[in-house]
């Protein structure tokens, strides 16, 4: 009796949380312009210095990348974006009415950027990364907001989603924002300098970091290792926090600043993924923006991983990685994997390199790979596609001893892993 007394007494105390923390993940007062000092945008008066503000938040927000299909027209959407779980196409974004958010108020946009909710109240998937951009304030969203309004809009109908059951259930997401939403904006630290702060709110705000660079948990939500690295689909994004052996521990924050800018600096060159955040986000930030992210990023001490001892040279597969370097890959990566500096990545003091997952690698060597092209580096170099030439077990030894030579160590390739991207990117076998 009293047992069963105590057992409602807890259900009904667990039923009374999560009713609150999905009143509070549903919520959306708290970031309602009317009820902050901001006044919501006049669509009759437009305000050029807002748009000009809100188009640099859209850059640093890289909005254009997911909402602009290949050679379709900027911010129409229809672009796709690959899950485990089936493809999720992006919205229409542009100021047409019927299509896009062209109906929109100021108020419904925030709620969509922020909070994950449609005007009709449909929650969106968050391969919006508005668990994210829940980070950025209401005058960087006010801007953001006159600058979309300023667009030409686009009479476009979006393009279905191809998720199966039980994912194209919208309604899921109210589980998915209770256990991984978290609807707070940016609390700056007080103890922390101004560019710190500016540092992390962008990084954890609009420049959504995390969603590539943080390990997901099965259901797609964050886990606790902070910017310490994860898997991609068909690629890797290394860890970004000071770490020494698989970080920017060895990187200064001019060279981290660099690579943001450019595309590149004396260690890495930015490819696939992050080739393409750096085309449309990053080499547009200001130059003390990117010193803020990368003095925030390098104040993270993240893993304390430690490197692996390195493969001896006179291993069998070493020795065979040796040879096939020599005669395939020294032309363009040099003697000693140094690398063309700004052109040509390179193998030495590269954390990239000695990631615990080598998909990136694998990637690269059998499709081949572009370097970003920026505005300060126009012509990117190209590393040509060796699927044809080299076998699963030829790579798997070059990469092998690339990463276990000029001071790095990291686990062994195996040809196996090769087969399977092989097969995932539905490439041809090598010729011999
Ligand atoms: C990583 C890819 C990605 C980025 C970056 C991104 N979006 Fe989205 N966005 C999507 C996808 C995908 C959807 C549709 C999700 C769905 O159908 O549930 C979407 C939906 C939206 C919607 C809802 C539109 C509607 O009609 O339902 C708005 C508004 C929006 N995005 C604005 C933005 C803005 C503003 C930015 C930049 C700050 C941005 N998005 C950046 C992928 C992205
Ligand atoms: C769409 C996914 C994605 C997003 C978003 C993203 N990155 Fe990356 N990032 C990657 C991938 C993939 C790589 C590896 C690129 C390569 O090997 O050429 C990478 C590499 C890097 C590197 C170089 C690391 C090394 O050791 O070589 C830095 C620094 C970096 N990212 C910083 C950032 C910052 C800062 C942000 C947010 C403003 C960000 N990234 C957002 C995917 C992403
Ligand atoms: C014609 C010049 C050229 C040759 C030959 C070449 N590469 Fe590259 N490689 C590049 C360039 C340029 C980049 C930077 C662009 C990129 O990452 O796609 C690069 C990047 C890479 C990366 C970095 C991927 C990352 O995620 O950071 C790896 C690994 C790599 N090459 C391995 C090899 C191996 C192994 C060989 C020989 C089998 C080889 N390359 C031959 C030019 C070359």
């Amino acid at each position: 009796m009293r047992k069963s007394r105590l057992f409602a007494g807890v259900v009904v105390v667990v039923l009374a949380g999560v009713g609150i923390a999905l009143y509070n993940n549903g919520n959306t007062r708290a970031d309602d312009v009317a009820d902050n000092q901001m006044t919501a945008a006049d669509p009759a008066k437009p305000d050029a210095a807002a748009v000009t503000r809100g188009a640099y938040v859209a850059a640093q927000g890289d909005c254009a990348a997911c909402h602009t299909a290949p050679g379709g027209k900027p911010y129409a959407g229809g672009y796709a974006i690959q899950t485990p779980f089936g493809a999720i196409n992006s919205s229409n974004i542009t100021p047409d009415r019927t299509h896009g958010i062209g109906d929109w108020t100021e108020r419904d946009f925030f709620r969509a950027v922020r909070h994950g909710k449609r005007k009709d109240g449909a929650l969106l998937y968050p391969a919006m990364p508005y668990n994210a951009y829940v980070k950025m304030n209401d005058a960087d969203l006010h801007d953001l907001w006159a600058y979309m309004r300023s667009l030409q809009p686009v009479s476009q109908a979006p393009t279905p989603n191809t998720l199966g059951f039980p994912y194209n259930i919208r309604l899921a997401m109210l589980g998915w924002n209770l256990l991984y939403f978290n609807n707070a904006g940016y609390v700056a630290d007080p103890k922390q300098s101004d560019a710190w702060n500016r540092g992390r709110y962008l990084v954890d705000g609009a420049g959504h970091c995390a969603a590539c660079h943080t390990s997901k948990n099965a259901l797609g939500g964050d886990t606790s290792a902070y910017l310490q690295g994860a898997e991609l689909l068909g690629g890797y994004a290394p860890e970004i926090t000071n770490n020494p052996h698989l970080g920017l521990g060895n990187w200064s924050e001019p060279q981290v600043a660099q690579y943001l800018k450019t595309g590149s600096n004396d260690k890495a060159v930015a490819a696939g993924a992050m080739g393409e955040a750096v085309e449309h986000s990053t080499q547009y930030l200001t130059d003390a923006d990117t010193a803020a992210i990368a003095g925030y990023l390098k104040s993270l001490p993240g893993s304390n991983a430690q490197a692996p001892t390195a493969l001896a040279g006179d291993n069998p597969v070493m020795k065979r990685g040796a040879h096939l370097y020599e005669t395939n890959c020294m032309a363009c990566h040099n003697v000693s994997g140094e690398g063309i500096k700004g052109m040509v990545t390179a193998f030495t003091d590269n954390s990239g390199i000695r990631a615990p997952s080598a998909a990136n690698l694998v990637g690269t060597v059998l499709k081949g790979g572009r370097a970003a092209a920026t505005e300060s580096n126009v012509t990117a170099a190209g590393m040509p596609s060796f699927a044809w030439k080299l076998n699963d077990a030829d790579i798997a030894a070059v990469l092998t001893f690339v990463r276990n030579s000029w001071g790095n160590a990291a686990p062994e390739v195996h040809a196996q892993e090769v087969a399977k991207a092989r097969s995932d990117l539905k490439l041809v076998d090598a010729v011999h």
